[in-house]
């Protein structure tokens, strides 16, 4: 099987060739080709590929040219807002005997409801209360007051553990901004026990509403500093509702905010877990 590379005749020829290929002295090639052939390869590609960035980089800026930094291009034709809750987890399970563990709820609550101090709002607008704070033209915009004491027993200013510590807790409900929207009607959040055995709730402010003046929003650049409303459900359980699973439903209603999209759950609703043990 060695017996050819054994061979130092038949061994040298494919040897020297091999080098060729790569630098031919006799021809002055170079991979096969010279050097004023590689030099116009080179060239070309850099001129192809110079030409490409540029078009890409044109294409680019003419596209950002229509867009504008206040406003989406593209919206659904009618938006309608996702419901969330704070604290920030659909699954709310605590012993009211156990502040450690109810902890994380209450912290979530105080961190959130920071910008909606009285001390912060006050900054804010006073608005006229059922109609739309409508500013189209002003280049700054007002924003309209939400101070956190209109969530009365929710705001933690008087029960600091926002009524976990009782084993009645609160749940805030926010809407999602959509830039432009203006409900119509008067929407309201209302919620549901979806377990079977009703609950007792109440709502900050009074009735759920969603008051009309904070809509609509003109988004983040123009629209500095905006809060949105809020409601704030507190969960009115009695000892029987302990240690065992509630399941709660909320949905925007009073208007024409769509609450019963079958493929988007959170469209206008949201659904969250309780278990309070003692
Ligand atoms: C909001 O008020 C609470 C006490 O009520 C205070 O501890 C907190 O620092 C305030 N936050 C801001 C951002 O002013
Ligand atoms: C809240 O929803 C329930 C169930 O859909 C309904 O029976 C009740 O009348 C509603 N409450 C209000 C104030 O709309
Ligand atoms: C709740 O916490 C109390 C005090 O730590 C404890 O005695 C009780 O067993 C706990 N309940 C449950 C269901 O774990």
């Amino acid at each position: 099987m060695s017996k050819k590379n054994e061979n130092p005749a038949e061994g040298k020829e494919p040897e020297s060739s091999w080098k060729d290929a790569i630098f031919n002295p006799r021809t002055g090639e170079f991979f096969g080709r010279t050097a004023s052939n590689w030099g116009l390869i080179l060239l070309f590609y850099l001129v192809f590929y110079g030409f490409l960035t540029a078009m890409f980089v044109f294409t680019m800026w003419a596209m950002l040219q229509t867009l504008n930094d206040d406003t989406p291009k593209y919206r659904d034709r009618v938006a309608s807002p996702g419901l969330a809750i704070r604290p920030n987890s659909l699954n709310i399970v605590f012993n009211r005997s156990e502040p450690l563990g109810y902890g994380q709820y209450v912290q979530h609550l105080e961190s959130f409801l920071h910008q909606y101090n009285d001390s912060e709002q006050a900054k804010n607008d006073l608005c006229m209360a059922g109609q739309y704070s409508e500013q189209d033209e002003e280049p700054q915009k007002k924003v309209c007051q939400f101070r956190r004491s209109l969530l009365q027993r929710c705001s933690g200013m008087e029960d600091t553990t926002f009524g976990y510590a009782k084993g009645q807790p609160c749940v805030i409900v926010k809407m999602n901004r959509i830039i432009g929207l203006k409900p119509a009607g008067d929407p309201y959040i209302n919620c549901t026990s979806k377990s079977g055995k009703p609950l007792q709730m109440q709502y900050f402010p009074h009735e759920g509403t969603i008051d009309r003046m904070y809509f609509p929003y003109y988004g983040k650049k123009t629209h500095e500093g905006y809060v949105q409303p809020l409601v704030a459900v507190k969960l009115l359980l009695k000892k029987e509702d302990y240690n065992s699973e509630l399941f709660v439903e909320c949905k925007v209603e009073g208007s024409n905010l769509k609450n019963n999209d079958e493929r988007d759950k959170f469209l206008g609703r949201v659904t969250f877990r309780v278990l309070v043990t003692e």
